[in-house]
């Protein structure tokens, strides 16, 4: 076992870190309302051990990251789906280092106590484990995450581990694995046979094994997820996985209504930003082309007797 990763009984007496810890597993401490201060790993694992359910979403930039800091959810992923929701690429395989590195840094600068996850985007990892635990640790030492992601299985385990003997709290991700989408054939559930839900626990295994502090299940049949997670020491986040992971992680411009279109089955839109944007959009080109808005209200006066004046001064001339 790593560093990170932490096994849960230890909390039962746990009295330091930053969070105060639960002292016993009444429906108070269901609540977890603990001291809010910065989100530490092993808050997150006391999660786990008492049954509560851990709150994940995405950020990209520093009013996101201050919006879902300030309602108190404990993970922010920085998601490679930046490339996708943010940028206009078709897929997530086209993000770099420095988009990541980049829109890290601003997510930082809108946090104060979420436990912050950089996604590691395409060939930043698979290439080459020396480079991996080079750029892993960017994500830390540059853009002030506390966490990579990496997507993939028993593959990866060589690299999990190598980050994780750095020092860099890994969080694997498995199921649909997007950067891998033209070799699954699509966005499209996985594990859904027994030969394949059977390769996604030995994957779950695998990486756990490796070091992996977290691991995110992306479209997987609830039942499995659910299965899997209690096989595991590590907390696992699920998205379209069901409601029997560890957590929950969502995007945030699709959990908030901001892609109109987009609506897989997994997702629930909590808000209708994409709507109340369109219609404010609309409503300030209607103002400005009926000269309604700015108004009075909205403008800088001058004095009466400074107007004359400067009218006056142009009358000279
Ligand atoms: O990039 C991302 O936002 C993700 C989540 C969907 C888990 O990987």
């Amino acid at each position: 076992m790593t560093e990170f990763q932490i096994n849960p009984s230890i909390f039962q007496n746990h009295t330091s870190g930053y969070n105060t810890p639960l002292k016993n597993t009444s429906q108070k401490d269901k609540d977890c309302k603990m001291d809010k201060k910065k989100i530490t790993l092993p808050y997150l694992f006391e999660k786990k051990a008492r049954g509560v359910p851990i709150t994940m979403l995405t950020a990209y930039d520093y009013p996101g990251a201050k919006l879902v800091d300030e309602a108190e959810i404990d993970m922010i992923l920085v998601g490679d789906s930046l490339g996708m929701v943010v940028l206009g690429y078709e897929s997530t395989v086209f993000v770099t280092m420095e988009d990541m590195l980049h829109h890290c840094k601003a997510v930082r600068r809108g946090t104060k106590n979420a436990f912050l996850v950089g996604d590691m985007p395409f060939l930043s990892y698979q290439a080459d484990v020396r480079d991996a635990v080079y750029n892993a640790g960017r994500f830390l030492k540059e853009a002030g995450m506390d966490a990579v992601k990496l997507e993939g299985g028993k593959e990866r385990v060589q690299v999990i581990r190598a980050i994780s003997e750095a020092g860099i709290p890994v969080v694997g991700h498995l199921g649909l694995t997007p950067q891998s989408v033209t070799k699954l054939g699509g966005y499209r559930v996985q594990g859904k046979t027994a030969r394949a839900a059977h390769l996604l626990l030995e994957n779950a295994l695998a990486i756990e094994e490796a070091g992996c502090s977290f691991l995110v299940f992306e479209m997987v049949p609830a039942r499995i997820a659910e299965y899997i997670s209690k096989k595991l020491t590590i907390p696992t986040i699920g998205i379209g996985a069901g409601n029997g992971c560890d957590g929950q992680v969502l995007v945030y411009h699709d959990m908030l209504g901001i892609n109109i279109e987009f609506k897989p089955k997994f997702l629930k839109q909590f808000g209708s930003l994409g709507k109340d944007a369109e219609k404010a959009l609309k409503k300030y080109r209607k103002a400005v082309e009926t000269r309604s808005y700015p108004s009075v209200e909205h403008s800088f006066l001058m004095e009466d007797k400074e107007f004359a004046e400067f009218l006056a001064m142009q009358d000279e001339k």
